[in-house]
């Protein structure tokens, strides 16, 4: 009896002590507390009223900010490692699936909204710490730390030294480079995932490893084979690469009246074997000019790694049909050229990058598709026609070639080298977050993807990992079904699938760390 006295006395002196999180203990949030002490700051529980500005503050798809949207049990932000470790030990220990989250442009939401109901969001945003080491050309950045502060750090260290990651600058460094990562540099120095040079995970078992103690299997898995399947990836270390003082960019656009499409077609047969300095990004999209009305526009947006006049050597050389003169092009220094890709005007100063929601965020859907061979003009004809017919939904092609060909396939995850010609985003975008409208816009880009189909590659088709896509199939049963897995594996890493899959097994046979498109386990029964 005393003991029980002593024991509620105890209890209520712990409750007044505590903060508002500490009203809702539950077995999970006392293990976690067991581990780390006082859980201010690390902890937010839905009555927290910093709980939804927590969780939307990383929401970049406005489709997953509804109230309806699955919302988790709690938030954990953890600052340290010990505390990561301490979360994944508790959460296994108490069934609870863990979503990690970087940047949160999870094109699906994947990284903080779930289709099973008992889910925290294991927050990376304190973790952003980032280090540029000139004399060894690496730079080690934390997994919440956004790719335009990675490049600004660069900057800062280095007027000839570039890293190559996507375009968006605020981009999560964990979600991004496990996923591949690419942006206008890719033709000459590959994706994100090909200048990793190692890594810092906390596995299953709470363990801290390095690319050393984690092995070079696991060390592949994460370079591509997507975030969310193998651990809670803290840091990369990333090998830095070669920019040269001055680049150039261009824009050119061409509507069908003029003679877009046999721009298009050029543009198909040179792009990806041109001049390996040189990536000529092409947006298409349908829309209203007078006098013509409703048209296609084909946008050519490029950067080359390099002058002026080089590149002007180089297009008359390789590429005449783009009539491109000195007067369409700009010289710039490869930060100005970075600011320039994500749309910022050439007043921006390059501290824009360490503002980390300089992005606006509205609705949207993106799909992918790759190509094996050019589409045939006629076939580019009707393509355009269902466009206009669509009305919004637009694509952008990105030439590969030059290095990506010469990696080969199994030396990360990511398997769309040699053969590839070019990845296509279908892209859609939206304001008004109507349920009539969103079904509207979902029925266009699914359409033209379904149009594309004698185009793309195929058996299977293929898909880009960061292009999250969960028309491609799911896992529903807790991720766990192979045959579930392999239907989008195989779109994601075609022959790396099952390598992924046997690794996973290994590390994670529980398959504790998981979402809808994770790498499943091989089941014995
Ligand atoms: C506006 C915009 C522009 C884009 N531009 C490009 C581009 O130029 N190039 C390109 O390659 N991609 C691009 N993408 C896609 C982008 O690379 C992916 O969405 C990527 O996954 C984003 O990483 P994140 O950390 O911001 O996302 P999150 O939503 O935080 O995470 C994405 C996935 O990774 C997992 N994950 C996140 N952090 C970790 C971690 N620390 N440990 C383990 N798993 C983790 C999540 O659980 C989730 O499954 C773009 C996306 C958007 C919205
Ligand atoms: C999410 O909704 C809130 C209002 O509840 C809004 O302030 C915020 O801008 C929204 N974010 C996104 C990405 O839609
Ligand atoms: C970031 O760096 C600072 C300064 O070195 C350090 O105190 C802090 O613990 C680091 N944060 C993380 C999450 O590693
Ligand atoms: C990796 O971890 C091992 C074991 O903990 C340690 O000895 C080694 O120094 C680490 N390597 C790096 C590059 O940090
Ligand atoms: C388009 O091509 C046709 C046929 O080659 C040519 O006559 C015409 O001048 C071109 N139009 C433009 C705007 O370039
Ligand atoms: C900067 O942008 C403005 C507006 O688009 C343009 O008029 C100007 O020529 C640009 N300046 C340079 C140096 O390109």
């Amino acid at each position: 009896m005393e003991f029980y006295l002593l024991l509620l006395i105890l209890l209520s002196l712990f409750i007044l002590h505590s903060t508002s999180s500490n009203l809702h203990q539950t077995p999970f949030t006392f293990c976690l507390q067991a581990k780390i002490g006082p859980l201010a700051s690390i902890l937010y529980v839905p009555s927290d009223p910093s709980y939804i500005p927590i969780l939307q503050e990383y929401i970049k798809n406005s489709r997953f900010n509804t109230t309806t949207t699955p919302k988790p049990k709690f938030i954990v932000a953890p600052h340290t490692t010990p505390h990561v470790q301490a979360i994944i030990v508790c959460a296994k220990a108490n069934n609870l699936q863990i979503k990690i989250r970087s940047g949160g442009h999870d094109y699906e939401g994947v990284s903080y909204t779930s289709i099973e109901p008992n889910f925290i969001i294991l927050d990376m945003i304190n973790f952003r710490n980032i280090s540029v080491d000139v004399g060894s050309r690496i730079a080690y950045a934390q997994a919440g730390a956004q790719i335009g502060e990675l490049y600004y750090s660069i900057w800062k260290a280095s007027k000839v030294l570039g890293f190559p990651g996507g375009v968006c600058p605020t981009l999560g460094i964990g979600g991004h480079i496990s996923g591949g990562g690419y942006g206008a540099m890719l033709r000459k120095f590959g994706l994100s995932v090909d200048n990793v040079v190692d890594a810092e995970l906390v596995d299953v078992d709470g363990r801290l490893l390095n690319r050393t103690s984690m092995g070079e299997d696991l060390f592949w898995a994460i370079r591509g084979g997507g975030g969310g399947s193998f651990g809670v990836i803290l840091s990369y270390t990333v090998k830095l690469v070669d920019v040269p003082e001055i680049v150039t960019i261009f824009r050119i656009e061409k509507i069908l009246e003029e003679n877009a499409t046999d721009l298009v077609n050029h543009w198909q047969y040179v792009d990806p074997i041109i001049d390996n300095r040189l990536f000529i990004r092409l947006l298409v999209q349908p829309i209203i000019r007078k006098p013509y009305g409703k048209t296609i526009r084909a946008s050519f947006v490029a950067l080359f790694l390099g002058n002026a006049q080089e590149l002007l050597g180089v297009t008359n050389d390789e590429f005449p049909e783009l009539g491109l003169k000195k007067t369409d092009i700009r010289e710039m220094s490869w930060i100005e050229s970075v600011l320039y890709w994500a749309n910022f005007d050439n007043k921006t100063k390059p501290e824009i990058l360490l503002n980390r929601h300089s992005d606006t965020v509205g609705f949207g859907k993106r799909k992918s598709d790759y190509f094996q061979t050019p589409v045939p003009k006629t076939g580019l004809d009707s393509i355009f026609k269902k466009m206009m017919s669509l009305g919004k939904v637009g694509f952008v092609w990105n030439p590969y070639g030059g290095v990506m060909s010469q990696i080969p396939a199994s030396a990360t995850p990511f398997p769309h080298r040699a053969g590839f010609l070019w990845k296509m985003q279908y892209s859609i975008n939206w304001k008004d977050g109507g349920a009539e409208s969103e079904k509207d816009y979902l029925n266009q880009i699914r359409s033209l993807y379904d149009f594309m189909a004698p185009y793309a590659s195929n058996s299977p088709r293929s898909t880009f990992l960061n292009y999250r896509d969960l028309d491609i199939g799911i896992n529903h049963n807790g991720a766990n079904s192979y045959a579930e897995g392999k239907v989008y594996g195989e779109k994601y890493f075609l022959g790396n699938f099952d390598r992924l899959v046997k690794i996973k097994t290994v590390v994670d046979p529980q398959n504790f760390f998981r979402n809808e498109q994770s790498i499943p386990i091989f089941k014995s029964g």
